[in-house]
């Protein structure tokens, strides 16, 4: 074992839980489980080898065991589907307190990638229905099973779109965590070499989405949005959405401290 831990040495922070946390998977058991066998011999060593090779060339650990564990909830991902992250839980956290307050039944979501965020809302809200969007096929086909592993058939549509093109039904609040990074942003090689390129980047700039679905949203007459965004980029959405006009823009930090997102209020009858 620790020479697997070794070799995780320059790929991950923690290389022996990692380590523990692969061969648990390569066996089928729990990471406890490895504690009371310690001196068993692996079974298929070169699969579990294989393995460990994946993640010392920094594949993220989420895509080799093909899941990740978010919110309340474990989700399939698979390359081609950015790995949901532990920051998008405020939004979505943000997004329910609004669901409530305004007793919303009928949401969009732009860029549903896995279905981290519409699928924890409609588990929250039994009554929620939600169109989910995305303009890559392998993101719909993995938020397809994820949605079907949770029984949310009901609940949740998915379309393959452009922002919300073809979002003709009447919806109150658009929650959306689009790619908002900058083209020429240096990524880790976990991020760059392996997530997709389309759930990344947001333009030359990175806010250039995110300012057209401000612009689509506001011109649907829709009166709730939520985003998220890069730590950077509060002032020329702020700006922006001076230009634009709304009713009222609340900005968000992460946990660790940094400007995250906005919730925009653009009023009731708006357009
Ligand atoms: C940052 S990922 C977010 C995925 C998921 N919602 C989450 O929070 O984990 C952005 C998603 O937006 C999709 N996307 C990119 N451009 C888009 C567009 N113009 N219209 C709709 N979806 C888009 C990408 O394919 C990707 O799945």
């Amino acid at each position: 074992m620790s020479k697997a831990a070794l070799q995780l040495k320059e790929s991950c922070e923690r290389p022996q839980f990692e380590a523990e946390l692969l061969l648990a998977y390569h066996l089928g058991k729990e990471r406890t489980w490895l504690m009371i066998h310690d001196r068993d011999e692996v079974v298929d060593i070169k699969g579990f080898e294989e393995l460990i090779a994946r993640r010392a060339a920094h594949e993220p650990y989420e895509y080799i065991v093909g899941e990740v564990s978010f919110y309340d909830i474990h989700l399939a991902v698979e390359l081609g589907v950015l790995i949901p992250r532990p920051e998008t839980e405020i939004l979505i956290d943000l997004v329910a307190d609004i669901i409530e307050k305004e007793r919303i039944t009928r949401i969009a979501e732009i860029g549903v990638g896995s279905g981290a965020i519409s699928v924890v809302l409609a588990r929250k809200f039994p009554q929620l229905k939600i169109v989910a969007t995305d303009i890559c096929d392998t993101p719909l086909k993995v938020a397809a099973q994820n949605i079907a592993k949770y029984g949310l058939q009901e609940q949740i549509a998915l379309r393959k779109s452009n922002l919300i093109d073809v979002v003709r039904e009447p919806v109150e609040l658009v929650v959306s965590n689009p790619p908002y990074i900058a083209e020429d942003f240096l990524l880790e090689s976990n991020v760059i070499d392996y997530e997709p390129k389309e759930a990344l980047f947001g333009g030359r700039v990175g806010d250039e989405l995110l300012k057209q679905i401000i612009v689509d949203v506001k011109k649907r007459g829709i009166r709730w949005l939520a985003c998220e965004m890069g730590y950077d980029q509060k002032a020329p959405i702020a700006d922006f959405v001076k230009e634009v006009g709304v009713q009222s823009i609340n900005f968000y930090k992460d946990l660790a401290g940094h400007d995250r997102g906005f919730v925009i209020d653009f009023g009731k009858g708006v357009k």
